[in-house]
């Protein structure tokens, strides 16, 4: 399987401070640069940034760990919702993460985030339960997408894929 970032491309350190921006606009509690820095300069893991004509879009990540893809964060700009870019990318961090051999999906969301629970579902990820306190001022639901390798999986995924623009 060929991966295709299609208008996404990887992030490096200069994006830092924009998607430091986009972070406080889209999170109650944001990384911080530090974070960020330190994730890019990890192991295992995959940035993408998606550019617009007035800057950063959307960005997210993924971590891969023994077969495991976690992702570890996305944000769409609040002006660019509703229009199929949190598919895009969560498409482009699953299919970069599948060809670096991932096998599961993995993830966590606040309880109260209807937004993402629901592109999430859209994917397959079911709830296996609840992490109390992960975001010390509130639970995380924990989901799974098991068998993401499987050709079940991927047909949902060309499923998906054929309602976008990808
Ligand atoms: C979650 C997020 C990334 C979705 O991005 P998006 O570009 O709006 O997503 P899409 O347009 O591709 O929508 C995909 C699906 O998500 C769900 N969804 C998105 N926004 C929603 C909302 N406000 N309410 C309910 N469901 C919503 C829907 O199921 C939607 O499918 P549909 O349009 O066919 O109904 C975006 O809302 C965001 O950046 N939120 C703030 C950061 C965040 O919470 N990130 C996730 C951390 S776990």
């Amino acid at each position: 399987m060929e991966v295709s970032l299609s208008r996404f491309r990887p992030m490096v350190e200069t994006d830092v401070p924009a998607v430091l921006a986009l972070e406080h606009r889209a999170f109650p509690v944001p990384w911080t640069r530090q974070m960020l820095r330190d994730e890019l300069a990890a192991r295992n893991r995959t940035y993408l940034i998606l550019d617009g004509e007035t800057g950063i879009v959307a960005y997210g990540g993924v971590m891969l760990v023994d077969g495991d893809a976690h992702i570890m964060t996305m944000a769409v700009d609040e002006p660019n919702r509703r229009q199929g870019t949190g598919t895009s990318l969560l498409l482009a961090l699953i299919d970069s993460a599948l060809v670096a051999g991932a096998e599961h999906l993995t993830l966590e969301l606040r309880v109260s985030n209807e937004a993402a629970l629901g592109l999430y579902e859209k994917f397959g990820f079911a709830p296996v339960g609840i992490r109390p306190g992960y975001y010390v001022d509130e639970d995380a639901l924990v989901m799974w997408a098991v068998d993401a390798a499987g050709a079940e999986y991927r047909r949902m995924l060309d499923r998906i894929r054929e309602g976008t623009n990808e």
